[in-house]
């Protein structure tokens, strides 16, 4: 993206950096311990820090973590993250126990060039989601300068996102620089064949960015919970299986249908979408299993589920993706975690990098099987926002971007 302001381009010498990062990572609690399970979103922002510290400059991170609902919640607190970053960066990172307030301020004002501190979860403050103005101002006291590094928070408007970038010049990181090129590069100049493989269990966040993708890519291939809504637009039974309700918002006068939506998208992308030709079918996760070969009426047995793609869509898929020369993929084809209804995820992810495309994909689940398989540095792109992704590729602005372009 040619008027982002990035980091290289500005002059962060010996400056007091907030650096705004994104670690919204599910902690797990082992002997009453909380444990980072899976650290990639920490690793993706080492390049910035590494950056930054060379510069001679002190850190505070400011990041949310998961939905404390803007109060504190002691398996919430940043603590772990510290810890793990610590240990990535071989030195030390102080932790406070809030973001904003006279202790933090003391220690931000106190800061050394080289010194990090990790600033307490910043949705422990109702004033966050907010958008609270006067709250933003006193997240950034003290700073000089704001990197933002968080791309898997870009999307919301909140204090520490749109807010504290009104009270102080900013950039964007390194991070941010990486996701928002390599996904501008999706939209606006693909290399083709361009295929976008979408599974995952809701429709509901993909609206858009399937519009989006019936326009650009050359096909879309349909996988996961979310082949149901679409098998269920085409009057097929699916029994059991995961297919996402019609959301009505009667306060606000709002109704979504969703397998109307799936009805239209299949009708303007007839000769791009692809669906399922077979499925694995179970009563339930741990049942007996059955493939139902969907693309010849056979029927899926009273009070059974859908749980994976079968072999012949697999097979079709790999087909299609072999002679890619770039895939977007979002959310899994199946229930992978557990292991009989794993083998969609796995083999359509190994066809993606066999194929040898430019491969990005996304999604909180798509890391998490990375991290599973061992597919690090597989694909060319594993983007840190899930959601994040998606509402760019939906072309929806995202609120921080008026401030960090030039
Ligand atoms: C992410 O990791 O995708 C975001 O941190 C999610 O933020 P949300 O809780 O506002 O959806």
């Amino acid at each position: 993206m040619k008027n982002l302001k990035t980091l290289k381009e500005a002059d962060v010498r010996g400056k007091k950096v907030l650096l705004r990062v994104a670690y919204d990572i599910t902690l797990q609690k082992k002997d009453g311990q909380m444990i980072v399970p899976d650290d990639a979103r920490i690793r993706a922002t080492i390049p910035t820090i590494e950056y930054l510290l060379g510069q001679g400059c002190s850190l505070g991170l400011l990041s949310w973590l998961k939905r404390p609902g803007g109060q504190v919640v002691e398996d919430m607190r940043m603590r772990p993250v510290a810890e793990r970053l610590a240990k990535l960066l071989g030195k030390p990172v102080k932790t406070v126990l809030d973001c904003v307030g006279p202790e933090v301020q003391d220690v931000v004002a106190n800061m050394q060039p080289g010194d990090i501190v990790m600033l307490e979860n910043v949705r422990f403050h109702p004033e966050e989601e907010k958008a609270d103005g006067t709250f933003a101002k006193e997240l950034t006291a003290g700073f000089d300068l704001i990197v933002y590094d968080a791309f898997a928070q870009a999307h919301r408007i909140h204090s520490s996102t749109t807010g504290i970038l009104e009270h102080l010049p900013s950039c964007a990181g390194l991070l941010f620089e990486k996701e928002i090129t390599t996904l501008s590069h999706l939209l606006e100049n693909p290399d083709r064949p361009f295929i976008a493989v979408m599974g995952g269990a809701k429709i509901s966040d993909r609206v858009d960015v399937m519009q989006n993708l019936i326009e650009l890519a050359d096909k879309i291939l349909i996988g996961g919970a979310l082949a149901n809504t679409f098998f269920a637009a085409k009057g097929m039974a699916v029994e059991k299986s995961l297919v996402e309700d019609v959301y009505v918002n009667a306060a606000k006068g709002e109704k979504q249908d969703y397998q109307e939506i799936a009805r239209k998208l299949m009708e303007k992308g007839a000769e791009k979408i692809k669906l399922p030709i077979d499925m694995l079918s179970a009563p339930s996760p741990e049942g007996e299993v059955k493939v139902i070969n969907v693309d010849q009426g056979e029927a899926l047995p009273k009070n059974w589920a859908y749980f994976d793609i079968g072999p012949r869509t697999i097979a079709l898929y790999n087909q299609i993706l072999k002679d890619s020369k770039m895939v977007f993929a979002n959310g899994p084809m199946g229930l992978f975690e557990q292991e009989q209804f794993a083998g969609g995820t796995k083999e359509v992810a190994e066809s993606i990098i066999r194929s040898g495309a430019t491969s990005v994909i996304g999604g909180g689940d798509t890391e998490s099987i990375v991290a599973r398989y061992g597919w690090e540095g597989k694909f060319t792109h594993v983007s840190t926002g899930g959601g994040a992704s998606l509402e760019f590729l939906g072309c929806r602005e995202f609120p921080v971007m008026k401030y960090l372009t030039k």
